[in-house]
């Protein structure tokens, strides 16, 4: 069976190390690039970071080092959630430099979608790097099969009362990606908070035995305390939505919408305002919204993937 071929752009963070770590093991899934963007911590961590962990699944993807910064606005990280190294003080080698990429993550992304037909982007972190590829080259957006993106809630938000972080820290970026027409899946926390791992599943996970297996779960661990303590069930994996969608789209409910991204509001910046139930819909709707999970189908994919690392 064909291999759904992808490029990862996430900003490593302990849920996208969770996701490259899991999407390495996806058999229907081949990853072609990863590139790091400034989001969860500054690109000065999410590259090495991105690094670290290829060099830990003992995989030789290139990994490319993108915006350093949002188009516009101000930095803003989750340091307080993701540790001020991004992978939750877990110390990860870094590989010898003798392999480092030269070409900037938009260039990279590009010559990739040139050379693999019907790429599809798995984007993690903040939208930067994917609108300044589809910018400066706008033939990608024909080239790309789709963008399948971790980032806004149709209800509620994280960053604010109804924004997600991902989008609110490059507001700009988010809704030139989401204008671009090339046709997107969106997992925002409507469905992102329903793909939790409990303590006894990350424990189950940690018990696998692998190095892999139990930085998978070392990392997501600070994170497991703080939504603990918060009252909830489990630690959201937010990242691990769209590459699980990417190859297991059955393991979700999802509905067409029109999403366009709010940049100018005081209360509202950064909201991924979607037309699901409005009486006025959008004129274009190529967003697909994740709204649901099979969070059993969820958890066994992610143990089987996790089981596939050697102890
Ligand atoms: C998203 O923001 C980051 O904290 C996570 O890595 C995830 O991509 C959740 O809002
Ligand atoms: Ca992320």
């Amino acid at each position: 069976m064909a291999k759904t071929r992808v490029w990862i752009d996430c900003d490593v963070g302990a849920d996208d190390a969770a996701m490259l770590l899991v999407a390495h093991k996806l058999e229907a899934m081949e990853i072609v690039g990863i590139s790091a963007v400034a989001g969860n911590v500054p690109l000065a961590a999410t590259y090495p970071n991105a690094r670290k962990i290829c060099h830990l699944m003992q995989a030789e993807y290139p990994v490319y080092a993108g915006a350093a910064r949002p188009l516009v606005r101000k930095q803003i990280t989750a340091a307080h959630i993701h540790g001020s190294d991004g992978l939750s003080g877990v110390e990860l080698p870094l590989p010898g430099r003798e392999k480092l990429e030269t070409l900037p993550a938009w260039d990279a992304m590009y010559q990739a979608a040139l050379t693999h037909d019907n790429l599809e982007l798995i984007a993690t972190g903040p939208l930067t790097n994917v609108a300044i590829a589809l910018a400066k080259y706008p033939a990608l957006i024909q080239k790309l099969r789709r963008i399948l993106i971790m980032g806004g809630a149709v209800v509620g938000g994280n960053r604010t009362s109804c924004a997600e972080f991902n989008i609110y820290a490059d507001p700009e970026a988010a809704e030139s990606v989401f204008r671009s027409g090339v046709p997107m899946v969106m997992c925002g926390l409507d469905v992102t908070q329903k793909a939790y791992l409990t303590k006894a599943e990350l424990e189950s996970i940690a018990a696998l035995g692998s190095a892999q297996a139990k930085t998978f779960a070392a990392v997501l661990q600070p994170p497991l305390e703080r939504v603990l303590q918060d009252g909830w069930p489990g630690v959201p994996v937010h990242d691990l939505c769209p590459a699980l969608y990417a190859v297991y789209p059955a393991l979700f409910t999802a509905r067409q919408a029109g999403v366009f991204v709010e940049t100018e509001g005081s209360v509202a910046l950064g909201k991924t305002v979607a037309d699901l139930d409005s009486d006025k819909k959008f004129a274009d709707r190529h967003v697909t919204v994740a709204l649901g999970i099979d969070r059993k189908g969820f958890v066994e994919t992610v143990g089987k993937a996790m089981g596939k690392y050697r102890t």
